[in-house]
């Protein structure tokens, strides 16, 4: 299975993410997973991307494209992947169809931005593995920390709703032509191209799951 999920800031990527890729066996290829990485680890794209991620806007196409590359070579990506976050901009989308990378579904899950800002500033996260929570919508076992590893959670640095506001403009102007550039792509006939499928992102974490299992069927 190879997908792409698309969609705003808050739509629910990194939660729906967490069961398609144990459901398939394939990895979560999320760079914004691997871009607060790199901002812990303080390593130099970390520093950089800092600035940019805490003021809601988008790290160079450059930088994620080699990004993206490099991690597609490794060994767990032959099954299949999971995109979370990417591509986000054409020049990314375009990137990865020169590399000829295969693709079988791309998955818009639908919010509206007013219920956006109230799941952002609900989210806590487990830092290490990008797990996602919300304090009401999608509670820890034990508040305040991770189901897994029992470890603390924590707020996203970008998560403050001017930050908030900023992201989602971005979003509608870099990133929603990508709806139009996968649905046509798609409605071709072209045998590369991924199947598009529209799914409303409102509702129970439950019920965006079976949506998606449903799309992924039909
Ligand atoms: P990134 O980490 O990709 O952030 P994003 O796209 O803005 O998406 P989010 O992670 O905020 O939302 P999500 O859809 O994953 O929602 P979640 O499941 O957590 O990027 C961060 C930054 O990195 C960017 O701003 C940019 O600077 C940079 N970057 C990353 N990729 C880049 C790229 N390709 N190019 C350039 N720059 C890049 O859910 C949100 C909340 O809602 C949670 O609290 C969750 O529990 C709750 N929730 C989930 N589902 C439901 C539901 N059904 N009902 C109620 N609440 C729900
Ligand atoms: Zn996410």
């Amino acid at each position: 299975m190879r997908l792409i999920l698309l969609g705003p800031p808050g739509a629910g990527k990194g939660t729906q993410a967490a069961f398609i890729t144990e459901k398939f066996g394939i990895p979560q290829i999320s760079t914004g997973d691997m871009l607060r990485a790199a901002v812990k680890a303080q390593s130099p794209l970390g520093v950089e991307a800092k600035k940019i991620m805490d003021a809601g806007g988008l790290v160079s196409d450059d930088i994620i494209i080699g990004l993206v590359r490099d991690r597609l070579k490794e060994a767990d990506c032959e099954p299949g992947y999971l995109f979370d976050g990417f591509p986000r901009t054409i020049p990314q989308a375009d990137a990865l169809k020169d590399a000829q990378v295969k693709l079988d579904f791309v998955i818009e899950i639908d919010v509206p931005e007013e219920s956006i800002i109230e799941r952002m500033s609900g989210r806590r996260i487990h830092a290490a593995s990008g797990r996602s929570y919300h304090v009401t919508f999608n509670p820890p076992k034990t508040p305040g920390v991770d189901d897994v590893t029992g470890e603390p959670l924590l707020q996203r640095d970008d998560d403050r709703e001017e930050t908030v506001r900023h992201r989602l403009s971005v979003y509608r102007e870099q990133t929603r032509p990508l709806v139009d550039y996968y649905s046509q792509w798609s409605a071709t006939g072209d045998p590369h191209a991924p199947a598009y499928r529209k799914i409303s992102g409102v509702g129970s974490v439950d019920e965006i799951r079976q949506r998606i299992l449903d799309a992924l069927a039909s």
